[in-house]
């Protein structure tokens, strides 16, 4: 099939793109006893036999040789309480995202964090290339949940949805 020769604009498509809510992860990965870890919302099942997940890199983030090198990913879904958390792992220095958290390292060698409303903790399958992302594919070795509320994010900001399991 031929490419569309039209194209969304980027402000439309983004505009659509902040209408569709999603929860919060926090993706950590190590490799040769370096963690590092941050914020993700481009999380999504695939299939759950065999249970895969799947995760957008931009791959310009410095997680994303590390994932490559790793084969690693263990993705941590936040819960309410935890918005600070996905601040930190947004921005600032990697080194310091992890001071004063509490983990213990998954089948996987990444970091699960303590507190967390879910975790997928995975071995890499595939990697996809898609323009300036990635799309990692995990297969899950270790899942994880607790009751609690998520951290939502909706239209840019970080949201309560009122919902809890
Ligand atoms: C709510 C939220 C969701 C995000 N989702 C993603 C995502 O799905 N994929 C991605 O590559 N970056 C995402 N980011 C941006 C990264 O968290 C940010 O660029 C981070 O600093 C990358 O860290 P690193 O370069 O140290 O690996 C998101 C940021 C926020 C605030």
């Amino acid at each position: 099939m031929e490419s569309a020769s039209v194209r969304a604009s980027t402000e439309d498509f983004r505009s659509a793109m902040r209408c569709f809510p999603t929860g919060v992860t926090i993706v950590t990965t190590a490799h040769e006893g370096r963690i590092h870890g941050f914020t993700v919302n481009a999380f999504a099942s695939v299939s759950a036999e065999p249970p895969m997940v799947l995760i957008c890199v931009n791959r310009a983030a410095r997680a994303h040789p590390l994932i490559t090198i790793s084969q690693r990913f263990c993705a941590n879904i936040l819960a309410l309480e935890q918005r600070a958390l996905a601040e930190r792992f947004a921005g600032g220095e990697p080194h310091s995202r992890f001071e004063g958290v509490d983990y213990r390292l998954g089948p996987s060698g990444s970091p699960i964090l303590a507190g967390t409303l879910a975790h997928v903790d995975c071995e890499l399958t595939e990697e996809l290339t898609a323009s300036t992302h990635t799309i990692f594919l995990g297969t899950v070795l270790e899942a994880g949940h607790r009751e609690g509320a998520p951290l939502g994010y909706f239209d840019r900001a970080y949201r309560d949805f009122g919902i809890g399991v």
